[in-house]
């Protein structure tokens, strides 16, 4: 099987590894670098160079991105520099590295990872993967099939972008309790049930490592409220698989 590798491109680091599809896991240990700033694509695309070089990988990489991205095209940036607007990154990547580039949403790929090997394994129906991060992702599943770019985190709550009021950036920017955060997240999800009304909701992110310190504090709802597996992981992982289905549809 072709080897495949994923690069996850987030707001304070940008980590990838070679990535093991059938399991659905890392190959080996993943190598970060910080992510520059600010992260104007020239920057980046070095950044990303650097980690890929770290393995002797040919073959196909995928990348997750923090905005909207529709054929490889990078067409918003809310928490990155405005200069990703309108760019051909899976051919700027592609290019760079002179190999195979997929270009896809952060959550959109997190969500793919969960869904195959994580916490949503063969869930049907509708199924949210939410992240809580720098800002808050989406990816929306309808019987295992991904609806892109769905960007929940700008859903407008109390007259403010969601993700300004109930991002995990939120909780440490207005220095939240635990509780206090679990309200504001409480009052999202309320909004996000009420609009899609999913059988499942995943919560991912770096803040899903703490679930025991929200979760538990959440309302009771119709949907079934639980923490990502793959944790860390999961935008490499998704990624590699959005690469992967990239390959075998040419
Ligand atoms: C972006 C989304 C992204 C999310 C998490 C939002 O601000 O608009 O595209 O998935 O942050 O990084």
């Amino acid at each position: 099987m072709t080897k495949v590798f994923g690069v996850d491109i987030g707001g304070s680091g940008i980590k990838g590894a070679p990535v093991d599809l059938e399991r659905g896991a890392l190959a080996q240990e993943r190598h970060k670098v910080l992510t520059p700033h600010p992260a104007s694509p020239e920057s980046v695309v070095a950044a990303v160079q650097e980690v890929v070089r770290h393995f002797d990988h040919q073959g196909p990489v995928g990348l997750t991105f923090p905005g909207v991205v529709v054929d490889g095209h990078t067409r918003t940036a809310a928490n990155v520099d405005k200069g990703w607007i309108g760019v051909d990154a899976a051919g700027l990547f592609g290019d760079a590295l002179d190999l195979p580039a997929t270009v896809i949403n952060d959550a959109d790929a997190a969500g793919l990872a969960e869904l195959t090997h994580g916490a949503g394994q063969a869930h049907r129906g509708v199924v949210m993967v939410l992240t809580f991060g720098t800002g808050i992702g989406s990816a929306l599943f309808v019987d295992g099939t991904l609806v892109p770019n769905t960007e929940l985190g700008h859903l407008e709550l109390r007259g403010k972008d969601a993700e300004h009021r109930a991002s995990s950036a939120a909780r440490e920017r207005h220095d939240l309790s635990w509780p206090d955060w679990a309200e504001r997240v409480d009052e999202y999800l309320g909004m996000v049930e009420r609009l899609f009304s999913p059988q499942l909701i995943i919560i991912g992110g770096g803040v899903s490592r703490k679930h025991e310190k929200f979760l538990p504090l959440l309302t009771e709802r119709g949907a079934e409220v639980v923490p990502a597996r793959l944790r860390n992981d999961a935008g490499i992982v998704g990624a590699a698989m959005a690469a992967q289905a990239a390959a075998e549809a040419h």
